[in-house]
């Protein structure tokens, strides 16, 4: 089988293929024949070194940690999954319910560890999640990291966004545009802020009730508090980062809550900014299988297309790198390993 290894020179460019036996699984394992896998702004960090992890634990790695395909074999004492199943894998290993643990950034796939851009891949079973017939390979694959993560932001803290209450998403990524969807079903009001006029018109047609370009409006909370009757919102969904959260905490409405989740845009807050709004801010490290599984039925439910960017074929990996430093994508890259 072919799979895919991240190279020590921490050159996107020479991410390359090897060919290498198909693994067989041992107890409590299954072997996946993978049909598409998704790319996450930690991939493009870890492929240039720049992902906080001990030094080189990328190198010889085999890269991306979200994927989908169909169960092909069985280690003994396997039930959870069986032959033909159609699944995808979590983002934390071993993580069953609840939040990250201190071990998990140890744990993760697409490095430290393997991950999962190859044509086969052996999980441990408890790993993986079943997918209804309604969720493609290419759309499970945008769920692991981004979806879970926007999943656990808005309805894993212990201020769950409401159906009539709002949300503030920042960006047109993939965690962002999975926010969007997610808080629509939910039957909350959106709003999203771009650099892009043209990205916020697609986020709108995908449950968006509102965009600012934070470029031509620079004081862009003011927009959100404008748009809010001068209240703010319930919850924002912070994929900006340092550089954005201190006018994230003035957009949201005093005692609301900000999920803190992006590493994006450099800058510095002043933590009494929290104190005076009276706010719940949560770091939102992805999440657990038990929200994977909450997520995939809550997608399947509201038919809820994800929004995918552009599908690269296995043998053009490289440019779904390059395609995703761009930043020119709305929603999700992805690879597909179908022939
Ligand atoms: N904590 C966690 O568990 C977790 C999980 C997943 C991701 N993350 C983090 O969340 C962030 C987004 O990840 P992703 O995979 O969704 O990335 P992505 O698909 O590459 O999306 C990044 C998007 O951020 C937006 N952006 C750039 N500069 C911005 C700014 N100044 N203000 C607002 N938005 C800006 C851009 O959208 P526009 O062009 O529309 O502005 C860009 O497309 C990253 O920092 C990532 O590391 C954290």
């Amino acid at each position: 089988m072919q799979r895919y290894l991240l190279p020590e020179s921490k050159q996107i460019d020479d991410i390359v293929i090897s060919k290498v036996a198909v693994p067989k699984p041992k107890r409590g394992q299954a072997l996946v024949r993978m049909y598409a896998a998704s790319l996450n702004y930690r991939d493009l960090i870890i492929a240039i070194g720049r992902y906080r992890l001990p030094a080189n634990k990328q190198f010889g790695v085999v890269p991306l940690s979200d994927g989908a395909g169909e169960v092909v074999e069985v280690g003994e004492d396997v039930t959870r999954v069986k032959q033909g199943d159609r699944v995808v894998n979590t983002f934390i290993p071993g993580l069953v319910t609840g939040q990250a643990t201190v071990d998990s950034l140890g744990r993760l796939r697409g490095a430290p560890n393997h991950g999962v851009l190859a044509e086969y891949v052996v999980f441990e079973a408890e790993d993986l999640v079943i997918l209804p017939d309604s969720v493609s390979y290419t759309g499970a694959a945008c769920l692991p990291c981004a979806g879970v993560t926007a999943w656990n932001s808005l309805y894993c803290g212990p201020q769950p966004l409401l159906p009539g209450q709002s949300a503030l998403v920042l960006g047109t990524g993939g965690v962002a545009v999975l926010a969007v969807q997610l808080a629509h079903a939910g039957g909350a009001r959106v709003i999203v802020t771009s650099g892009s006029d043209k990205k916020l018109k697609q986020v709108l047609r995908v449950g968006a009730s509102a965009g600012i370009n934070y470029k031509s409006h620079p004081e862009w909370q003011e927009e959100v508090k404008r748009l809010t009757g001068g209240r703010g919102v319930d919850h924002t969904v912070e994929t900006g980062g340092p550089g954005t959260l201190s006018r994230s905490v003035a957009a949201t409405r005093f005692g609301g809550s900000v999920g803190m989740i992006g590493v994006l845009v450099e800058g510095q807050i002043n933590p009494i900014e929290i104190m005076h709004q009276g706010l719940v801010v949560r770091s939102v490290l992805t999440g657990s299988r038990s929200m994977l599984e909450d997520l995939v039925r809550a997608i399947d439910f509201h038919e809820i297309k994800i929004v995918i960017d552009r599908i690269f074929p296995f043998s053009e990996a490289v440019a779904a790198y390059r395609h995703l430093e761009k930043a020119g994508h709305v929603g999700k890259v992805v690879i597909s390993m179908d022939k």
